[in-house]
């Protein structure tokens, strides 16, 4: 994937600061978001602790960035909530996917994961009440007309639902351990993580009031980036320094496992080619989306080969 930098689009080092800016505002919203207990209310603790532990936020990010590619104004505070319900709903999905009956996870986003801090009981509960946050944040986010904030319900309604995280998962957890075709592998993967980009990019595309022919080309961007992202994740499973468990992935039936580690990478590419191509039909102006995602994803790749 190769972005031109045109003299229009700010330079890299501003797009740093500009991340930083909006993680910021991310991270800030959120723990206004979250509820605070007492000190005994263990659930509204994991919340935060799940939801406000250093993750990269790249869901977010992406979110108010695709945004203001499309037109809208990056800082419109509906478009922060809209961003910060998909991080509480991914942050969700990782407390679940943690507990010991899916991956029985030890160590995420450099701490030990929530049931290990918390309890099972409690890493459980905290994941329903912050998807229901989540879906009760989009449902009020300030600025945003109804119409706008019911399709944006249902976006992450879809992305949850049994055609979404919840399918992905179990596919996962019951085929993952057989071997699969790579076609499978990849089917699974769009379920279990391309769904949640969707939803991240139709939010975008909603708050920006993009035309059906952009949801549709952002749609396509989604799928394939999702894919990217998994493979990535899978190439760093055997790598330290990722903040999670090493090597969970062993006698997994991945795409790693399946073809290798230099094909994957080779089919990574092709999907970040193909993600941008889509992303720039999507949207001729903008091109702060395709600059973070090449810059990321070099980042990544360099640090995990
Ligand atoms: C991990 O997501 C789960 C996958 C879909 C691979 P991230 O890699 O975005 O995790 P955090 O949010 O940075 O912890
Ligand atoms: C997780 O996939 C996908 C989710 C939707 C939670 P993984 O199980 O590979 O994610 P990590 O490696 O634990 O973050
Ligand atoms: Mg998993
Ligand atoms: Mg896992
Ligand atoms: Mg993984």
């Amino acid at each position: 994937m190769t972005v031109t930098i045109s003299a229009n689009v700010d330079p890299l080092l501003s797009q740093e600061s500009e991340l930083r800016r909006l993680r910021d505002a991310v991270n800030q919203r959120l723990s206004q978001l979250l509820p605070v207990g007492s000190e005994r209310d263990r659930i509204s603790e994991a919340m935060r602790e799940g939801t406000l532990a250093p993750g990269k936020r790249i869901r977010p990010l992406l979110l108010m960035l695709a945004a203001g590619d499309l037109g809208c104004d990056r800082n419109h505070p509906g478009l922060l909530d809209l961003a910060c319900a998909v991080e509480m709903t991914h942050a969700a999905s990782l407390m679940l996917d943690d507990i010991p009956c899916m991956d029985d996870a030890a160590l995420r986003r450099g701490r030990p994961t929530i049931h290990r801090q918390f309890g099972q009981d409690v890493a459980i509960l905290a994941a329903v009440a912050l998807l229901s946050n989540a879906f009760g944040v989009v449902a009020g986010a300030a600025g945003l007309s109804d119409t706008c904030r019911t399709q944006a319900v249902a976006e992450l309604s879809a992305a949850v639902g049994l055609q979404g995280l919840v399918q992905g998962q179990f596919r996962d957890l019951r085929e993952g351990n057989a071997a699969r075709s790579a076609e499978a592998i990849a089917d699974t993967n769009e379920l279990k993580t391309s769904v949640l980009f969707n939803a991240t990019l139709q939010m975008a595309a909603l708050a920006a009031n993009a035309s059906p022919a952009v949801k549709s080309k952002l749609n396509c961007f989604a799928r394939e980036l999702g894919q990217a992202f998994q493979l990535l994740d899978d190439l760093a499973d055997g790598h330290s320094g990722t903040g999670k468990d090493t090597n969970k992935d062993e006698g997994k039936s991945t795409l790693v496992a399946l073809l290798g580690a230099e094909a994957v990478r080779q089919r990574l590419r092709e999907h970040l080619h193909s993600a941008d191509q889509h992303f720039s039909w999507a949207c001729q102006q903008g091109l702060a989306t395709r600059q973070f995602m090449q810059t990321w994803f070099s980042q990544q790749l360099a640090t995990f080969s």
